[in-house]
């Protein structure tokens, strides 16, 4: 009779926008984040734009800053930019900021379910015909009494959203009047660098930049290590670096490889190479599916016979002449399509010039699909 096992589940999390169970790398970023979330505000860090290719972690750090920051006592409100985002910001504040509120246990003692409160109990809210700089300035100035501030964090920025440009002009005068504020934002490098160049949001120029690149071998390696062992299981060492080898220092990777190596092992107490193996193949599958068919899909023809003439396969990287002679064009056609490329998250460019795929295995998947 086969023995029953207990369920143990798997602690890799292959889904967009959940925080891992182990982060590997964004150490600095996180350990700045976090001082200026100590301090009194006026932190440069306070303001903050995160920049990177699909499934590098932007959301999953903007959720976990946030964390980071409602520990510190800051009320903390996680929108994307969407129709409806100021409104938005205003309902997640009242919300988190529940407990702050003096007369909450009064109003609990007399029935009034926990759900009502946040728009219960604010007290001095501003006429209805106020704008949301009048309503923030009236949370900013309630929270201010249990010295708290209000984190906005935004996920997904577009710079076409009109809110967005109203967003960041307004907190520009957030940080003028000295409030408790911190506006954290994430998104594709094309989108930010459109909302950076924009002329009302000249502010966010000075806003910190944190490129969201690769993670380093040795973080990769001690996350995953430690998200294994987490789980109950050990990994072997030639497992161990079979794994960051394909990880490649791509998060969304790292929990894929992970995910299916783990369900590779099975009741095996240890992971060993050949589910690492196993568990990349699949892995692999997925990332063409959700990552690299959509990064496909948002190029323009010309930008693709750039990708294509980078002659995936053949090498890691691609010169600037190699790229003018395949592609028979001249040395400004190759800059105009280098700056999309590298915008859009989808080349990198090397100190020597040379291109470089940004996402690990695009080279092979092009590859594959245009043979
Ligand atoms: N530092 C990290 N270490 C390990 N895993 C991570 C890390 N950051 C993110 N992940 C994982 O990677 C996956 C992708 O993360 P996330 O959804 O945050 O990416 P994203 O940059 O927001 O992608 P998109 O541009 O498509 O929204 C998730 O499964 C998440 O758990
Ligand atoms: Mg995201």
């Amino acid at each position: 009779m086969a023995s029953v096992q207990a369920f143990v589940p798997n602690p890799f999390t292959p889904a967009f926008g959940k925080v891992p169970a182990f982060m590997a790398g964004r150490e600095q970023i996180t350990e700045d984040m976090v001082q200026a979330f100590a301090g009194e505000g006026g932190d440069p860090n306070l303001c903050s734009i995160f920049v990177g290719a699909r499934g590098t972690g932007k959301t999953a750090l903007l959720t976990y800053l946030g964390q980071q920051a409602a520990q510190q006592g800051w009320v903390v409100a996680n929108v994307s930019a969407q129709e409806g985002m100021l409104d938005d910001v205003l309902q997640r504040v009242r919300e988190a900021a529940a407990h702050l509120v003096d007369d909450a246990p009064k109003r609990r003692l007399t029935g009034i379910g926990i759900a009502s409160l946040g728009s219960a109990s604010w007290e001095n809210e501003p006429a209805s015909g106020a704008n949301w700089r009048t309503r923030m300035n009236g949370l900013f100035d309630q929270l201010a009494e249990a010295d708290a501030g209000i984190v906005i964090t935004v996920d997904e920025v577009d710079p076409a959203l009109s809110e967005m440009t109203e967003l960041c002009a307004t907190f520009q005068h957030f940080v003028r009047e000295n409030r408790k504020a911190a506006l954290l934002m994430a998104g594709l490098p094309h989108k930010v660098s459109a909302l950076l160049s924009g002329r009302s949001t000249s502010f966010l120029r000075r806003a910190f930049r944190h490129d969201l690149g690769p993670i380093a071998s040795y973080d990769v390696e001690e996350a995953f290590r430690l998200t294994v062992e987490s789980g109950g299981k050990r990994i072997d060492d030639d497992a161990l670096a079979e794994a960051v080898r394909q990880i490649d220092g791509f998060p969304y990777m790292f929990q894929l490889v992970g995910y299916r190596a783990w369900n590779a092992a099975r009741l095996s107490p240890a992971i060993c190479e050949e589910h690492v193996r196993r568990g990349a193949r699949l892995a692999r599958e997925v990332l063409a599916a959700s990552v690299y068919d959509a990064t496909i899909s948002e190029l323009s023809k010309n930008d693709l016979a750039f990708v294509r003439a980078m002659n995936p396969g053949a090498g890691e990287k691609t010169t600037r002449d190699e790229l003018k002679t395949r592609l028979g064009k001249s040395s400004s056609h190759v800059s105009t399509y280098r700056k999309r490329l590298l915008d859009a998250g989808v080349i990198e460019e090397g100190l020597d010039g040379s291109f470089s795929f940004a996402l690990p295995g695009f080279g092979e998947y092009v590859n594959q699909r245009f043979r």
